[in-house]
């Protein structure tokens, strides 16, 4: 299992997790009801390229994601995590990662909006030591962010390091096999 950052190629990934929620978890990923597969595949599509999106791939599949976007000094977290690969502790280390990685741009504050009956995200939000406001129907979770320290940026820096080390591999594995392939024979 690995966490790490998305690609702007690998966006359809995130899409085919998002589409992966059944109904009621789609109402509680984004706030509303009805939420189709059409517009899903708009609202990842409408993700700035500033934003950050994690994935957490497990045997060649996102089983898990989180979206931050980033205004002013608060960076938003929209978080999900495939219903069979729950209560493994994907949601808080994709958190956890989004939380060094938000500090990692200087963000002062999580925040996250769920519905007040989103029992699993509040737990979580209390887990993280989240400040909690609930208003009529919906909840806002905020954590005060530190400024970057070592930890956060050697997380950041880690992971890049591995994801060039397999690009490298892939690329090495690909040209390898063209140069040692035999030549054809001509005609
Ligand atoms: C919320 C969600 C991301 C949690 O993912 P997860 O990988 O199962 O979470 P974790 O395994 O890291 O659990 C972390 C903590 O959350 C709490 N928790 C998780 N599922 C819970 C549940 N069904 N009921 C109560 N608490 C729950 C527990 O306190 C757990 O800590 P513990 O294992 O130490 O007791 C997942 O349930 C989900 O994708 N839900 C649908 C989308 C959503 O609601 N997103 C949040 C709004 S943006």
């Amino acid at each position: 299992m690995l966490i790490r950052k998305l690609h702007l190629h690998e966006r359809p990934l995130f899409v085919e997790h998002l589409r992966r929620l059944p109904p009621n978890d789609r109402q509680f990923r984004f706030a509303h009801a009805h939420v189709t597969d059409e517009a899903i595949a708009r609202y990842v599509g409408r993700i700035d390229h500033d934003d950050l999106i994690l994935g957490c791939l497990a045997e060649d599949r996102l089983v898990g994601g989180a979206h931050v976007a980033f205004t002013g000094e608060v960076a938003e977290v929209g978080l999900s995590v495939d219903p069979d690969h729950r209560a493994q502790g994907i949601g808080a280390e994709l958190f956890r990662r989004a939380s060094h990685w938000a500090r990692n741009r200087r963000a002062q504050k999580l925040y996250t909006l769920c519905q007040t009956d989103n029992r699993a995200m509040l737990a979580l939000a209390a887990k993280l030591g989240m400040v909690v406001h609930r208003e009529s129907g919906t909840a806002e979770a905020f954590l005060a962010l530190d400024p970057p320290d070592l930890l956060t940026v050697s997380d950041e820096l880690s992971v890049g390091v591995h994801n060039v080390i397999n690009e490298w591999t892939d690329l090495m594995r690909t040209c390898g096999g063209v140069l040692l392939a035999p030549p054809r024979s001509g005609r």
